[in-house]
């Protein structure tokens, strides 16, 4: 199905010329950005609680949403929260099909304690209008819940002290697809090393989730040349998610 209107007006915004070739799959969530239907039950079982690691401790207990969102704002696991505002859980829909996840919060977000609100956050909107969704109809989160000073990269330390919640949220969300954003959100979840534009172009797994790399917003910001590759990405995991769920 070509691209329509709006998605053109998307991938503009985005800074993406209407050069881009034109998809041929049906893609039914262009004609209805609020297309987040959940799975019927049978299909995607909704979880009411998960177990998360009890930080310093390898046991793990029992979570609810309402739960795991008090225990990370008053996780104290690591020593980013001692320069926090507040801890930055996550936004969207709880039932949300696509997750996309960052790295972490950065001075807007530690503010609003919310994910993605400063710039990047607007371009990281684009493109999730460019797949044909509205923000609210995903679910958002970070890898890291707490601002690293100066925007530093998380410490690999930090990132395994907020391993838990990252997984908490998965397995209560239970997304059909997930979006890695920038390569720290990548290699965390992928538990690699390995570049950024390596792990992009392909179909990875999360516990049997497919997840599709991408780059950084905030970086696509500073290399305008970089957004045609992200939106092959997009491209990718929107023939992805069609594919898994036809
Ligand atoms: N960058 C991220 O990775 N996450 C945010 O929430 C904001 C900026």
């Amino acid at each position: 199905m070509p691209l329509d209107e709006r998605q053109r007006e998307y991938l503009r915004l985005m800074g993406i010329q209407v050069w881009v070739p034109r998809l041929h799959i049906p893609f039914g969530a262009v004609e209805n950005p609020n297309h987040f239907t959940p799975m019927p039950d049978d299909l995607h079982e909704s979880v009411d609680t998960v177990d998360v690691p009890v930080p310093g401790t390898a046991s793990t207990c029992p979570l609810n949403w309402e739960d795991l969102e008090a225990r990370v704002a008053g996780c104290t696991a690591c020593p980013l929260h001692q320069g926090r505002t507040q801890t930055v859980f996550g936004v969207g829909t709880r039932e949300a099909e696509w997750m996309v996840i960052g790295e972490a919060p950065g001075e807007q977000e530690d503010l609003q304690g919310e994910p993605f609100v400063g710039r990047a956050g607007q371009l990281l909107n684009e493109m999730i209008r460019a797949v044909g969704l509205k923000r609210e109809a995903v679910y958002i989160a970070n890898v890291i819940k707490c601002r690293p000073p100066k925007n530093r990269d998380p410490a690999p330390e930090e990132a395994a002290a907020c391993e838990g919640y990252l997984k908490g949220q998965l397995a209560l969300v239970k997304p059909k697809i997930i979006l890695a954003v920038g390569r720290i959100a990548a290699q965390n979840l992928l538990k690699t090393a390995t570049p950024i534009g390596k792990l992009r172009g392909q179909v990875h797994y999360y516990e049997h989730i497919p997840l599709v790399v991408t780059y950084h917003p905030a970086y696509l910001l500073r290399s305008q040349l970089e957004k045609r590759r992200a939106w092959e990405d997009l491209k990718l995991a929107m023939r992805t998610f069609r594919q898994q769920n036809s």
